[in-house]
């Protein structure tokens, strides 16, 4: 049985803690809105250029947390999800997050 962790209409959107790298201060993430929107929002920059979870240019691990995507096939293999990529564009927290430092 799934559990749907969408928050209903008039409910307001959980808030987590994300950071953008292991040493980073945390920074707010709500489940609303992408990790990328969040960091963004918080003033930091992310590698991105499609922003529909196709193109892999934001491509990050995550080292901690978890996260639901807002489309049904993001641009990740199987092996890419169970190795803890994500693609910020199109994820959103689930949980409080970190992240691995950009490559
Ligand atoms: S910016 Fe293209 S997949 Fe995230």
């Amino acid at each position: 049985m799934s559990r749907n962790t969408e928050p209903c209409i008039g409910q307001a959107p959980s808030i987590y803690q994300l950071r953008l790298r292991p040493d980073a201060q945390p920074i707010a993430a709500t489940s609303d809105q992408s990790v990328m929107q969040c960091a963004m929002q918080a003033g930091f920059e992310m590698r991105a250029s499609c922003r529909n979870g196709t193109c892999r240019a934001c491509i990050r691990r995550l080292l901690s947390g978890q996260v639901r995507y807002r489309i049904e096939w993001p641009g990740l293999s199987a092996e890419e999800k169970a190795e803890g990529y994500i693609l910020p564009c199109v994820a959103h927290a689930q949980s409080d997050l970190i992240l691995d430092a950009e490559v």
